[in-house]
């Protein structure tokens, strides 16, 4: 099976991530390009370095937002990624969107699905 790389601009999001104890890049993917809401395992490709990360398709129901955003958590890294081009390769659906009952029970599920993924990208 080939597996499909994605590559879109990062851009700047509402900076929710942060202060959830997981800061996203967020990114702008081109119109035509359509991947169901849910949680994955993803491999992250910035300047041709490999990273592991999760990646999230939805609209962040729990914070009452609306805009279908592509948001990645890129594990153990640090920098600012702003206006840089970043491609990534879905391995694993880890689990659908979900509406949580607070920021803290979603902050919860977040570290749920680090685990999760790291586990996947073995
Ligand atoms: C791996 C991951 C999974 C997420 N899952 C959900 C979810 O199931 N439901 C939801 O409402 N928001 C979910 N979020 C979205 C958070 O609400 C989001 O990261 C937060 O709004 C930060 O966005 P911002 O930095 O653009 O403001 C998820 C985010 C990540 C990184």
């Amino acid at each position: 099976m080939t597996s499909c790389v994605y590559s879109g601009i990062v851009i700047h999001g509402l900076h929710n991530g942060e202060s959830l104890g997981f800061p996203t890049a967020n990114v702008q993917l081109p119109d035509d390009v359509h991947i169901a809401k849910g949680v994955y395992a993803v491999w992250v490709y910035i300047d041709g370095k490999r990273h592991e990360g999760m990646l999230y398709v939805g609209t962040r129901p729990t914070l009452s937002l609306s805009e279908l955003t592509y948001e990645i958590n890129i594990f153990d890294f640090e920098g600012d990624l702003y206006g840089q081009e970043l491609a990534f390769v879905i391995v694993k659906q880890l689990r659908p969107e979900q509406v949580f009952k607070s920021r803290d029970a979603l902050s919860a599920q977040l570290a749920k699905d680090c685990a999760a993924a790291r586990e996947a990208l073995k």
